[in-house]
């Protein structure tokens, strides 16, 4: 399984495929889990997901940027799209990845840009969720996040369960909006727990945490259904709000559980990727999980 895995991280980080990519259009059955290359057709895919009760959180692909210009460039790709969605009458909020608009250049740089885009999504009535990357960049990110909440309340934050902190910053942030992930990235067992259990526990605990003891909204980020059930058995428990908090999963996964989700009448938010760069994303779904191969067998049987 580590093989696979290892196979497909190294795919994603491969320049020449990435580069080849971007003048490809979506392919090999990304075009289930990428809701589009451009503003409008990822515009139609926002349509259909609000008519069928769900809500949407969008990603422009593209992140570990290092230079000036293109990290402008994709700041302006993020503006363009939340006046685009300002214009339609949708329930849409943005994710961004601060490596993306600069934190990797230079971190006044990437406040600078980070700040425009809240402008225009304040504008807009958007809410802003800054996603969360790799251990060096959190350090960063929550420094410009602490800022940012001095002026904002248009923004919110990611908290990955697999870091030994986890909870210490579910508490720190328990009043804003807060997505809670288990963590995607490779971290070494100084700082992060590595075992499936024990990040399963690490999470639960922080869902708990963020639910019970704060203010602030919770976007609960999984396609785990054992731990979503555990999660709905504790809100009833509880007697916690429907209104209080969300489940989220990425655009073209578990699509049946989402529907049963949303009839059972639970928040459903869709975080949809788009844009060009989709190569690297859509390699690091298949490492992720390996089942997702499936998605490219149909690609080849399918329209
Ligand atoms: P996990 O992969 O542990 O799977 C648990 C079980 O769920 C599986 O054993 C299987 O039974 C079932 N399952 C999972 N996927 C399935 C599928 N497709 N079909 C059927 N069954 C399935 N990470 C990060 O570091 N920073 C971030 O900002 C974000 N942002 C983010 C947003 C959103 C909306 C999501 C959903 C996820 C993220 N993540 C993230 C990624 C997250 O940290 C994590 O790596 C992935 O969600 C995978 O973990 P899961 O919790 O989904 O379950």
């Amino acid at each position: 399984m580590g093989v696979v895995r290892d196979l497909f991280i190294g795919l994603s980080e491969n320049e020449i495929l990435n580069d080849a990519s971007k003048k490809m259009g979506l392919r090999f059955g990304a075009q289930k889990v990428v809701g589009g290359t451009g503003v409008d057709d990822t515009l139609v895919r926002f349509a259909d997901l609000n008519n069928q009760g769900m809500s949407i959180t969008f990603d422009n692909l593209g992140e570990f940027i290092s230079d000036r210009k293109e990290a402008e460039k994709e700041k302006n790709n993020i503006i363009k799209m939340i006046k685009a969605v300002n214009e339609k009458d949708l329930t849409v909020h943005a994710s961004v990845k601060l490596s993306q608009i600069g934190l990797n250049i230079d971190e006044t740089f990437c406040y600078e840009n980070i700040k425009e885009i809240l402008d225009a999504a304040k504008e807009a009535n958007m809410f802003v969720n800054l996603d969360m990357e790799n251990y060096l960049s959190k350090g960063p990110s929550l420094t410009i996040l602490d800022k940012l909440l001095e002026e904002y309340d248009n923004v919110g934050t990611v908290i990955q369960a697999y870091f030994y902190d986890a909870k210490k910053d579910v508490r720190k942030y328990k009043d804003i909006r807060t997505r809670l992930v288990k963590g995607a990235y490779k971290e070494p067992a100084t700082i992060a727990y590595q075992s499936k259990a024990d990040i399963d526990q690490s999470y639960f605990e922080i869902i708990k945490t963020h639910l019970v003891e704060g203010n602030g909204f919770t976007s609960i980020a999984t396609h785990d259904h054992n731990i979503i059930e555990k999660t709905i058995r504790f809100i009833e428990t509880m007697g916690i709000s429907k209104d209080e908090f969300e489940f989220q999963m990425l655009y073209g996964f578990r699509k049946d559980y989402q529907q049963d989700l949303v009839a059972r009448g639970y928040n459903m938010c869709v975080y949809v990727p788009y844009g060009t760069d989709w190569y690297a994303y859509f390699m690091r779904r298949l490492a992720e999980r390996p089942q997702n191969l499936n998605l490219v067998v149909k690609s080849f049987t399918s329209n």
